[in-house]
């Protein structure tokens, strides 16, 4: 099971499973890195190169979580504006931003050169275009990026793109990769550098010396460990009232022959991401992505419909579409992610808050985390520090902590149904019985699946989900698979709980 039904473009081409052991010979272990999609990766390798002896635990399997629903941009021309970054974290703050996402992406063309494998990695420009054409946000944008030491120069219309797009921002040195090849290439750097990789599922990390891993089925020791599953799911109360967790969504079909070779997206709220893959039969494809809601609110399956017809409108040509897929961003308050030491566990590192550049944060959190753990200092450390409070970012921390506090009030709504038989053929629906609510998921079979509605993170009332068929809570995020009621999306760490259906 991977976080969602809907099928991405980037696949695993070699099947990695075998190289996960289900035990270990000791359950005393140097460090312990939990979650093998890009950060976790990542970190591992950074560590076994300071000579650490380092596990990789995961539940799924290599870059079974978001890693594979990317849209893989490697950008430091970061979404959330240099205007904003400037604000929020101060001028030196957004240098440092810059730089630590131009090293993640520096980092990542050197493992690909390094490997000898075409990971599809090439260095293109990117270009951001005003939705309304009004360039007076774009104007500020290169003029902040530039201070932030990028290098951003405004074109007139039809200067790069079609002059439909009005005037747009180049940013120089962005890269595309594909990301289903480069994460293998990562896996087998971890693995060759003597790294080895466990299948368990955990379910808590306490800190200390050493840290306890409680797994599903078990327990270990580690001297250090890193928390890399994009949401925490021990219990720390270091980031989860600072960040929120959307849906986002993505088509790829045929590219259109003047496509080029660059990153694009717009300002718009939700924004559009846009780019060009080639595929393993060499067909170019347009891959654009947006749409990004709340998960738990506001779920829309015309989604799709909606990327497929603005892809038309901009880019006509595109008419063949092959592929839609969604995933879980998660979105900092304050922009950047939350990188560095649990402030509630000892020798804890947590990497989360990997907004729409969740590539690049994630490789420089395994830069980051390697010298803190090391013992050396890193000019980054401050900035991405999980303890941190958003003071500059208030307004948007008390918005989303109100909306989350909100969400309780489902509880005292009316239920979605009274009936069960009025639930169609793969579709969801909450019923009230006395002071329970229960989720109820009729599956194409005709058979009823029923679990507590109440999502064992806080208490929440979970949603439907039509888009992926699975039960996702409106609070912090938390997403349960429709039919079994696994846990498909932290920061929960327990499953839907079975309930029956008493008969009134
Ligand atoms: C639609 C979409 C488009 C995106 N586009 C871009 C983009 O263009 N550029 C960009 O930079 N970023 C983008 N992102 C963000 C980026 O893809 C993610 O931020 C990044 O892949 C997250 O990597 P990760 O390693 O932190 O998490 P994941 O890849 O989710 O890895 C976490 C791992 O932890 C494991 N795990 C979780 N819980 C447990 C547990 N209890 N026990 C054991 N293992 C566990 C999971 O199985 C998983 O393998 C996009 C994301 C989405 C969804
Ligand atoms: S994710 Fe927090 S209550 Fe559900």
């Amino acid at each position: 099971m991977t976080t969602a039904r809907t099928i991405p473009v980037w696949k695993n081409a070699d099947d990695l499973s075998k190289w996960f052991v289900t035990d270990l010979d000791s359950h005393a272990l140097d460090v312990v890195v939990v979650g093998a999609g890009i950060a976790g990766l990542s970190a591992a390798l950074c560590l076994l190169r300071e000579g650490r002896k380092v596990v990789v635990i995961d539940k799924e399997g290599i870059g079974a979580g978001e890693t594979l629903r990317t849209s893989a941009h490697l950008s430091n021309a970061l979404d959330d504006r240099y205007y904003r970054l400037a604000r929020q974290h101060g001028d030196d703050g957004a240098r440092l931003a810059a730089a630590s996402h131009a090293a993640a992406i520096d980092w990542i063309e050197a493992v690909v050169e390094a490997s000898g494998k075409d990971c599809g990695f090439a260095r293109v420009p990117g270009y951001l275009f005003a939705h309304d054409r009004d360039a007076s946000n774009l104007e500020k944008e290169v003029e902040a990026a530039n201070a932030a030491s990028l290098s951003a120069t405004l074109l007139q219309a039809g200067d790069a793109l079609p002059a439909s797009f009005g005037p747009v921002v180049r940013f120089e040195r962005q890269a595309v990769v594909d990301v289903g090849r480069y994460i293998q290439v990562l896996a087998a750097e971890v693995r060759e550098a003597g790294g080895r990789f466990l299948r368990a599922e955990i379910v808590d990390i306490k800190g200390g010396s050493p840290c306890t891993i409680s797994l599903r089925n078990g327990e270990l020791k580690a001297k250090t460990v890193v928390a890399a599953t994009n949401v925490p799911v021990h219990e720390t109360g270091a980031t989860y009232m600072k960040q929120a967790a959307y849906r986002s969504y993505v088509v790829s079909g045929d590219a259109p022959a003047d496509l080029p070779d660059a990153l694009i997206w717009d300002d718009a709220d939700p924004y559009h991401y846009i780019r060009k893959y080639v595929d393993e039969d060499g067909v170019a494809k347009i891959i654009v992505g947006g749409e990004d809601h709340k998960t738990g609110q506001d779920d829309d399956p015309e989604a799709y419909v909606r990327l497929q017809a603005w892809t038309r409108e901009h880019f006509p040509g595109s008419t063949h579409f092959t592929h839609g897929w969604s995933g879980q961003i998660i979105e900092p308050v304050d922009g950047l992610a939350f990188i560095g030491r649990d402030p509630d566990h000892e020798n804890v590192y947590l990497v989360t808050g990997d907004s729409g550049n969740g590539l690049t944060h994630g490789t420089l959190a395994a830069l980051l985390i390697a010298d803190i753990a090391q013992g050396r200092d890193n000019p980054w450390e401050a900035l991405y520090d999980p303890s941190r409070k958003p003071v500059r970012s208030a307004g948007e921390w008390i918005r989303e902590n109100a909306n989350a506090a909100l969400q309780f009030r489902d509880w005292v709504r009316p239920a979605d149904v009274d009936d069960p038989e009025r639930i169609p053929l793969g579709t969801g629906a909450v019923l009230r019985r006395g002071a329970h609510r229960i989720a109820c998921y009729r599956s194409g079979d005709g058979r009823l699946h029923t679990y507590n509605a109440r999502c064992p993170h806080m208490g929440c009332v979970v949603r439907w989900s039509g888009e992926e068929k699975s039960w996702d809570c409106p609070c912090h995020g938390s997403r349960f698979d429709g039919e079994s009621g696994a846990i498909l999306n932290g920061p929960t760490s327990e499953p839907l709980a079975p309930m029956e259906l008493d008969p009134r």
